[in-house]
């Protein structure tokens, strides 16, 4: 017994010696001093010895536990440490190097301008309301003077969903909804997406108008004028000059076109203006009688003005951007650039 356990001794200290992973030495330690290890046969075989000798072997198989154990942890601790220097030295790290700056969000520069459009009008007085997209064809077209065969039904080129159901193709199905369901006197702008069947460089199948209606005793030409003038004024500096031409929509009358100083060259004349110095950006006019009479506001009592610019060709304008889609592209490179 005693030569066994010293044979065993030297056979565990030459396979640690010869040991240099931490998988392999924890194999070894089950092999040894694990419940089925060899020093567990040789306590178990401790009943065979002699009385006498019991002591002396046992010492002895305690002693050899106590070395193994220790040449063990001592071998693990060698071992773990040469795993982290592995792997520090892999993991060189280099102070000198730029650190990452998270990415700032930035408000798209659409609804910029609908901010500065919402902006601009609240301070004058104005409440902002919303309005479905998806509208009867009475709040998009009929309530607006625009009945089932007229020829302006053309210029929209209108997404159907059902004989009568749509998606919008302006915001001033919101003057509709707005005038059943307020008291005048009122000023209501409206922010939102409206939609065509029309795609080009300047023309987008989804794309934004922003509709405004003021309805009071005695509103006249000289009120468009004058805030159409001042909302210009307040979005593209005091020197810009604003020019009504006469124009149609069936819901309004007289109807005109605003345009203004061209944002680009300052009115010199440039490519984006064609040489004019002005930029045609919104459709306005004197809301027609009958509009007001259908949706039961007594026009003897009250008249009123509309307005709606196309949000997106504001946006372009302001950008100087030479394509439309651009904008909707979420190309976040191109985007940064923008105001
Ligand atoms: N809704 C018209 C369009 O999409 C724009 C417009 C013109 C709105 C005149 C108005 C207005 O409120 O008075 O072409």
């Amino acid at each position: 017994m005693e030569k066994k356990i010293t044979e065993f001794l030297e056979k565990a200290k030459q396979e640690l010696a010869t040991c240099n992973a931490l998988k392999p030495l924890n194999d070894l330690r089950v092999k040894f001093l694990g419940k089925q290890g060899e020093l567990t046969a040789f306590l178990r075989s401790m009943k065979d010895v002699p009385n006498e000798d019991k002591p002396k072997i046992g010492q002895l198989i305690n002693k050899a536990r106590q070395e193994v154990e220790e040449k063990i942890n001592e071998l693990q601790r060698k071992l773990e440490e040469k795993v982290l220097e592995e792997k520090l030295s892999r993991q060189k790290v280099d102070i000198t190097e730029p650190s990452k700056v998270p990415e700032k969000g930035e408000i798209h520069p659409l609804h910029k301008v609908f901010d500065k459009l919402i902006d601009c009008c609240v301070e004058m007085g104005f409440t902002v309301v919303t309005g479905p997209e998806i509208e009867y064809d009475y709040y998009n077209f009929e309530a607006l003077n625009v009945p089932k065969d007229h020829p302006a039904r053309d210029m929209q080129d209108t997404f159907f969903i059902s004989d009568n159901i749509l998606m919008r193709s302006q915001t001033s199905s919101v003057q509709v909804h707005a005038m059943e369901t307020m008291k005048p006197p009122f000023r209501i702008v409206s922010p939102g997406r409206t939609y065509r069947a029309d795609s080009d460089a300047t023309h987008s199948p989804v794309f934004h108008q922003f509709e405004g209606l003021v309805v009071d005793e005695n509103i006249s030409m000289i009120d468009l004028k004058s805030m159409l003038t001042n909302l210009l004024s307040m979005l593209f500096g005091e020197n810009t000059k604003v020019r009504f031409r006469p124009s149609y929509f069936p819901f309004t009358e007289p109807s005109v076109e605003v345009d203004a100083t061209c944002p680009s060259c300052g009115g010199k004349g440039c490519k984006l203006c064609k040489g004019t110095g002005f930029m045609e950006l919104l459709g306005a006019g004197m809301v027609n009688p009958k509009v007001l009479e259908m949706s039961g506001i007594d026009s003897k009592k009250y008249t009123g003005f509309a307005f709606g610019p196309g949000v997106d060709r504001l946006a372009m304008v302001v950008n100087k951007i030479p394509d439309l889609r651009m904008m909707f592209e979420n190309d976040i490179k191109f985007l940064e650039q923008l105001k």
